[in-house]
């Protein structure tokens, strides 16, 4: 077994820059808006314009924190996804063309609904581990989480891709092994390759995620002989953060009342963006650390402990170590700003958004931009190719 320290060194963040208010769409569907707000722990939900797809999220969430040195020295490429743009070619190919990044790496695609990017990041840990000439991986996680208009999904639909840049010595956090991880085919969140929106067994699905909690919780104890009061905080898959908040009650229900009081607060800490930004299915657990890493004062060696759950279904829990200074690292994008600077579109306007698609029959569409704060834009897709720009 490896004694290196190993994980997050950088990580960055983009959403689309239009969102939705939950309390208009509780208007619109004539639900009471606390439903929205407590019961489903939601405030806004980004919405995906025209000019940006996985890929160009996966491209604006990366590049602002990549040096040219770290571009020439990324020797994996992994982009996970549940909505990536095509069956074959992998994100991490148009990744690898937008960003500049060496040829001289391996590039591909994961897919395992919200549990992909944590393969991913497991991987970068044993890729490394395994090869030491090898220096730096890219993670990076996007998606659009697409449930349809007037489902009961809908209000936990969202858009918006974590990078992460995992190498040796990390700035940020240092992964920690073994991690406990758990696999059963369950049918409680799936995609057919025909649809563009999930189906989901709602309340059965919520059951399943808390059963692998439990599962993985269990084996992780058993492995490390860890103890809930060994963690500073404890962060969860949100794919709305009341789900989060019951995975939180399930595993401190035995927990003193200071234990409590102090893993909640930092919950809230933690699902402060995801609040704001909703459902980006694979990246969501990354970015409650983001909410945490950006709002939470944590001292050098804070333990946290992390929940990874994807339907279908797989759940892994483990932990990583708070490196001194990580606030620089975990700062290079300035989240409350982007989402500050999105601009509000009424319920009609998400509608109409929400039903923009484009052609399948191979003839050209030009996208104008309108996303003024992403570098990188789909600017229109001819002979079934998408154009990026
Ligand atoms: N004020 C406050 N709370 C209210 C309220 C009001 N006026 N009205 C209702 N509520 C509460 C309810 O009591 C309920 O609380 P509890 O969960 O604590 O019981 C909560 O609001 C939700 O109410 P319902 O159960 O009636 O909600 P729903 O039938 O509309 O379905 C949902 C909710 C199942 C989450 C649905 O939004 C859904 O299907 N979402 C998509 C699937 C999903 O996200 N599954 C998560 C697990 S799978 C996963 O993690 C992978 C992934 O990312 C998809």
């Amino acid at each position: 077994m490896s004694f290196e320290k190993i994980g997050i060194d950088k990580i960055g963040f983009y959403t689309p820059e239009f969102y939705l208010d939950l309390a208009d769409l509780a208007q619109a569907r004539q639900v009471d808006p606390n439903k929205f707000k407590i019961g489903i722990g939601q405030d806004q939900q980004t919405i995906l314009p025209a000019d940006q797809d996985v890929v160009t999220m996966a491209a604006n969430a990366a590049a602002p924190i990549l040096t040219a040195e770290e571009r020439a020295q990324i020797d994996l490429v992994i982009f996970a996804s549940e909505s990536g743009i095509d069956q074959s070619k992998a994100g991490s190919l148009y990744l690898q063309r937008l960003l500049g990044l060496s040829q001289a790496a391996r590039a591909f695609e994961i897919k395992e609904a919200c549990y992909g990017a944590t393969a991913g990041l497991q991987m970068a840990y044993d890729h490394l581990t395994a090869h030491p000439d090898s220096q730096k991986v890219l993670v990076v996680a996007s998606d659009v989480a697409r449930y349809g208009i007037e489902t009961a999904g809908e209000v936990t639909q969202g858009a918006g891709a974590v990078a992460m840049l995992v190498t040796r010595a990390p700035r940020i956090l240092v992964l920690n092994q073994p991690s406990a991880y758990f696999s059963e085919e369950v049918m409680d969140f799936w995609r057919p390759n025909y649809s563009d929106t999930a189906f989901a067994k709602g309340k059965f699905s919520t059951e399943q995620y808390l059963r692998f909690l439990e599962i993985v919780w269990r084996e992780y104890q058993t492995k490390t002989q860890e103890q809930l009061t060994d963690f500073t905080a404890l962060l969860f898959h949100i794919p709305y953060t009341k789900l989060g908040l019951k995975g939180l009650r399930q595993m401190t229900a035995d927990a003193s009342e200071d234990v409590q009081q102090r893993l909640l607060q930092k919950f809230e800490t933690a699902t402060i963006y995801n609040r704001r930004v909703g459902n980006i299915y694979t990246g969501s657990l990354y970015l409650s650390l983001l909410s945490l890493l950006q709002n939470a004062q944590l001292a050098d060696s804070t333990k946290l402990g992390l929940f990874s759950y994807g339907s279908g279904a797989v759940g892994e829990f483990f932990s990583g170590e708070i490196q001194s200074g990580y606030q620089q690292m975990a700062g290079l994008t300035n989240v409350a700003d982007l989402l500050d600077r999105r601009q509000q579109l009424t319920v009609k306007e998400y509608e109409q958004m929400f039903a923009q698609t484009l052609p399948t029959d191979g003839s050209t569409l030009e996208i104008a931009p309108v996303s003024p704060l992403a570098e990188f834009h789909l600017t229109g897709i001819t002979a079934h190719q998408r154009q990026y720009r």
